[in-house]
């Protein structure tokens, strides 16, 4: 079924306790997002089933969890205090605030319009919207200042009093604990390159373009990797790394379809390559996640910058020096919004009703099963289920209305297999169990459900 917007994943993701408006009671603070029961299921599972892929599968790649808040000069070092702005105008008739890039990247989707805005100069930014007449997307004028660069990071205030001196930044990126533990992971995990470190935590940025419910935020989670490699195979580590993102979002569940690579038009003057994973949004293809050749930048700003030796002594040949990196960075909001958008169906039933389901991949479902009594008075029986699966397993339990109303409300948290406890069950210790996309049941002994479940959520 097509999305033809987000508003059906924004209304059932309120309704179904996935995500909320972030400070709701006070009117919402824009760009902000809170996850509710489900939703924080979803998004845990989501991570957890990218760090079992990338770091538990892979006996080369080492987890970190570094402190958000870093010494400033990692943020010289990495050139954050310097260039990670955007180009923002301002609307002179609304006075909203807009990113040029994103108004001129809108209005050629809208015309058809193939070109490389992240390659435009201010400049050529302001001239290209003048002589197109691009209008303000909330008024309608076209009345704009000129472009001014945004700083994207948020500032904060170490100790008692402020001033030039104390200025800390809340991370914009979690790749930089990743670059600064570089010899502490080596040495402990006693790694030889290549290897790999990777991380899932928060990331901060001050973003102005409206975010698309969880497409842009200003405070989000990232999971990313960082190969070090030689230089002579980091072309051969940044194919690998396509496929392998490519490949988990397959897995996942996201149609080959609506996924598609995007070369960068513009690259760092340090960088071989550099593309991203689009994924086709109700809002447009857009991006996924992030593949990057950084060279050897990174590893060799923190040496001068630090005064710290980071080579890499390679213990057979002698050798030293500093790997060359293959960063691969995936937002787990925004997997979770594609995942959220690939997963709603509305059904048409035999008997012209129409469900909406999530068909989400079990291993990232919310709950795994709901336990259900037919009636109240078997909610003793039920309730023994519930405890002996959710030892194992996230379970919902229901008893309230009439048992399709509540297969309905499973279906729309997508939970993909229901329990249903009934009297033949006080009596030979067997329940049924309906699948979610099939809605079929099968007959199964309480003692076989555990085995059951865990083999068909297997990710
Ligand atoms: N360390 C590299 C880096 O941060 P990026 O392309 O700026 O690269 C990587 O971000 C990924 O993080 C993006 O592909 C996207 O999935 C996610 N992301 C970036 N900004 C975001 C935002 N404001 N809200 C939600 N996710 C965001």
């Amino acid at each position: 079924m097509k999305l033809e917007n987000m508003d059906k994943i924004v209304s059932l993701c309120k309704a179904r306790g996935f995500v909320f408006p972030g400070s709701e009671i006070y009117g919402g603070f824009a760009n902000t997002r809170d996850f509710g029961p489900v939703g924080v299921e979803l998004k845990n599972n989501v991570k957890r089933t990218w760090w079992k892929r990338f770091v538990q599968e892979d006996p080369n790649t080492y987890g970190v969890d570094a402190a958000i808040l870093m010494n400033p000069r990692v943020w010289d070092a990495s050139g954050h205090t310097a260039s990670f702005s955007d180009p923002k105008m301002d609307c002179k008739s609304c006075k909203t605030r807009h990113r040029a890039d994103n108004l001129i990247e809108d209005y050629n989707v809208k015309h058809g319009i193939s070109m490389a805005v992240d390659a435009m100069t201010n400049e050529e930014m302001e001239k290209y919207i003048s002589e197109h007449n691009i209008k303000c997307p909330k008024c309608g004028n076209s009345n704009f200042t000129e472009i001014k660069q945004f700083k994207l990071m948020f500032e904060t205030h170490r100790g008692v009093v402020e001033g030039d001196t104390d200025v800390v930044y809340l991370r914009p990126e979690t790749a930089q604990g990743e670059y600064v533990n570089f010899l502490n992971v080596q040495r402990t995990a006693r790694a030889k390159v290549p290897f790999a470190i990777a991380q899932i935590g928060k990331s901060f940025r001050n973003e102005i373009t409206p975010g698309n419910f969880l497409f842009r935020t200003i405070e989000f989670e990232q999971m990313e990797l960082q190969n070090f490699c030689k230089d002579e195979n980091s072309m051969e580590t940044y194919e690998k790394f396509k496929a392998k993102a490519l490949e988990f979002v397959k897995d996942l569940g996201l149609r080959e379809e609506k996924l598609r690579f995007h070369d960068h038009d513009k690259l760092a003057h340090y960088a071989k390559a550099a593309c991203d994973i689009q994924y086709l949004f109700p809002i447009g293809w857009q991006e996924l996640n992030g593949i990057h050749h950084r060279s050897t930048w990174d590893l060799s700003r923190h040496q001068e910058y630090s005064g710290k030796n980071m080579l890499y002594l390679d213990p057979v040949t002698n050798e030293k020096f500093l790997p060359t990196i293959i960063e691969y960075s995936i937002g787990a909001d925004r997997l979770t919004l594609a995942l959220l958008c690939e997963a709603y169906d509305e059904e048409q039933l035999e008997n012209g009703e129409t469900r909406v389901v999530m068909h989400f991949h079990p291993a990232i479902a919310p709950y795994k099963v709901a336990v259900l009594p037919l009636q109240k008075n078997l909610s003793e029986k039920a309730k023994e289920v519930f405890a002996f699966l959710s030892k194992d397993f996230m379970c919902d339990y229901d008893e309230a209305g009439s048992i399709g109303k509540r297969y309905r409300r499973e279906d729309e948290i997508g939970t993909p297999f229901c329990v249903t406890i009934d009297f033949d069950t006080l009596e030979n210790d067997t329940v049924t169990i309906r699948d979610r996309d099939t809605m079929e049941q099968i007959r199964l002994p309480i003692s076989n459900l555990s085995d059951y479940i865990a083999k068909k959520i297997r990710f």
